[in-house]
């Protein structure tokens, strides 16, 4: 390949297989992918939109271009967005066909630009400016919805990367405005009118009507023909004595984040609970380098214990252990304790108390200065709770509670291709935003819930854990490769009995290092063929297998 004029790149037809694709990186460090379907040649920019992941890396299942990093998928055909973590589809250039040789023009652009004709004299109202609001608000404005849309959020903050904050913000890695979606015009850009501090206080689904509370405590109804509840979810507070105390901090929002930044500047930390949650703010405190010591107390002698195995838990401990990460394990937190102290302000002598550390049910003391609980998180139903239960609020394949009603993300109890499920990921709640954007535009050729499959992902020291699809429990599983140096593969069952089914195919999947593998267990999961013990024990190459099998 060469570099003809500056924007003119020559590619050769022979390079690229029928059905494929194939990524060419640029001196400047662009990167060009390129699909390919008999003589039919398309040309996209091949970085992924979402964190620039090569594309070409990726895997192309029929055609759908998936994204090694966070499985945003992209149609091969025209590059628009089919799945989220990116929240648009890739730029496209112009091919001339020259023989045997395409050129590919990088400065001719073939996107059309949306018009915002869809809809034009209707409101749609978002409660909750997350993940899943955000991307029902972008998605509809994708899609070209020309109504009003109306974005309502208690927090003093416009959308913003919620998973980043226990990655790169704790890390000291990335500001706070290079978290905000869609950069800080997106609402202005995209002609949304953004209520910040504004809590709804009652969703009445029946008459499509919410009432908003500001902070002055002045409350107003609006109604909607399209409603859509958003509301997350808040961390848990476990019944410790203490917890309630200042020093004791959780993780969910912006401004927590700053709160633990500030207050874990040479202080002892001991984090509370071994899910990804405690893992994360330990890895990134860690690399920020700026506590004296951080001690992780879990309840059982796992990390991440209801994700992976026994041995990935391991392999995961080891690696926070070698950046001086302290684990306490089998115990459980009965107390925080606090200590008095006494400070000089403006010369009078004040005490206070502050955190001093916590008893476990053994009554040993740690010794800690500020205490972060990861104890999980509560779903905030309690807006549409009535007409729903306690559980989530249970929606089918399209979101939808009842004719323009929609509740979604980390509240949602949704129908899908695995069942009913309630799921606490960012990628789905991403993935309900692009569903249901499309079902208030009733844009059929979007798919439902019923055609995708759930993912998580989690960054801790800089290596990535992946899982897709979904598993009761991480103890009836397959482990191929070796943990230890982070390269491996491991497929869980929903079925009891170890070894005993073999016709039973796999629910779920987590790596870190084989994300070609996991990107093809996803798509025959999707499609309904996940691959059974059988075919995994026999060795079978998967790759290949979703290829084949991909319509
Ligand atoms: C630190 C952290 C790291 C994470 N990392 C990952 C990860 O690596 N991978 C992954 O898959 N998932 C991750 N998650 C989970 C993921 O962020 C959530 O699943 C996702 O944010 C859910 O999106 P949502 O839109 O449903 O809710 P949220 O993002 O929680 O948004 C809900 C919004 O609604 C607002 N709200 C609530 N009630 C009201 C009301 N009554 N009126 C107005 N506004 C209201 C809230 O203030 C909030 O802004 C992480 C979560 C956290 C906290
Ligand atoms: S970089 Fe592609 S989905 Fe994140």
């Amino acid at each position: 390949m060469t570099n003809a004029t500056i924007n003119t790149v020559t590619i050769s037809k022979a390079d690229i297989p029928s059905g494929g694709m194939k990524s060419y990186k640029q001196e400047d460090d662009s990167i060009i992918l390129i699909t390919r379907d008999d003589d039919e040649f398309h040309a996209f920019d091949g970085k992924c939109p979402h964190a620039g992941a090569d594309l070409g890396t990726g895997l192309r299942c029929g055609n759908r271009v998936v994204c090694p990093w966070h499985h945003a998928t992209f149609d091969s055909r025209d590059g628009s967005l089919l799945e989220p973590i990116a929240t648009a589809g890739l730029t496209r250039y112009t091919v001339t066909d020259n023989g045997d040789k395409l050129l590919i023009d990088t400065s001719v652009q073939l996107n059309e630009r949306v018009e915002h004709d869809k809809l034009p004299d209707t409101h749609t109202i978002i409660v909750g400016g997350g993940g899943a609001g955000f991307m029902t608000a972008h998605q509809l404005r994708q899609g070209g919805y020309g109504g009003k849309i109306t974005l309502i959020s208690k927090e003093d903050k416009a959308p913003y990367n919620r998973p980043l904050l226990s990655k790169a913000f704790l890390a000291g890695k990335m500001s706070e405005d290079k978290l905000l979606l869609g950069g800080s015009d997106w609402a202005s850009n995209n002609n949304i009118d953004l209520r910040l501090n504004q809590t709804v206080s009652k969703v009445l689904p029946n008459e499509s009507t919410i009432v908003i509370e500001d902070n002055h405590g002045n409350s107003e109804r609006q109604s909607a023909d399209f409603l859509v509840v958003a509301t997350g979810a808040e961390p848990n507070f476990p019944p410790i004595k203490g917890a309630e105390m200042d020093g004791v901090y959780t993780l969910r929002s912006m401004e927590d984040a700053k709160l633990i930044k500030a207050a874990s500047h040479d202080q002892r930390v001991v984090i509370i609970g071994t899910g990804f949650i405690g893992m994360e703010v330990a890895s990134a405190l860690a690399q920020a380098g700026t506590t004296a010591s951080i001690t992780v107390v879990g309840q059982s002698d796992r990390v991440m214990g209801n994700i992976v195995s026994e041995t990935v838990s391991n392999a995961l401990i080891k690696l926070h252990k070698d950046q001086g990460i302290q684990f306490v394990f089998d115990a459980s937190v009965n107390e925080i304790t606090k200590v008095e102290n006494k400070s000089d302000n403006n010369e009078a002598r004040q005490t206070f108390s502050q955190v001093g550390g916590v008893i476990l049910a053994s009554g040993e003391h740690i010794d800690a200065d500020i205490v972060i609980l990861g104890t999980g998180v509560s779903a905030n139903t309690e807006l549409l709770e009535e007409v729903n239960d306690l559980d989530g609020v249970q929606v089918d394949s399209k979101l939808q509670l009842r004719d323009g009603v929609y509740a979604l993300g980390d509240i949602a109890k949704a129908s899908g291709q695995m069942g009913r499920m309630r799921i606490e990921h960012w990628r789905v709640a991403l993935q309900h935003g692009l569903v249901a954007a499309a079902a208030i535009l009733k844009d059929e050729t979007v798919e439902t819930l019923d055609a995708r499959v759930p993912f998580f992902w989690t960054m801790q020291f800089g290596k990535s854990l992946r899982y897709s699809g979904h598993a009761q429990t991480p103890n009836n599983s397959i482990l191929l490769g070796t943990p230890d140096t982070l390269d491996y593969i491991e497929y869980y069952f929903d079925d009891e009995g170890e070894g005993s089914h073999e016709n039973s195919r796999a629910t779920a999947a987590s790596t870190l290092g084989r994300d070609q593998e996991l990107i093809a267990f996803a798509e025959l999961l999707r499609i309904g063929q996940a691959p059974t013990r059988a075919q995994i024990n026999s060795g079978f190459d998967i790759i290949e297998q979703a290829q084949a099998s991909s319509p």
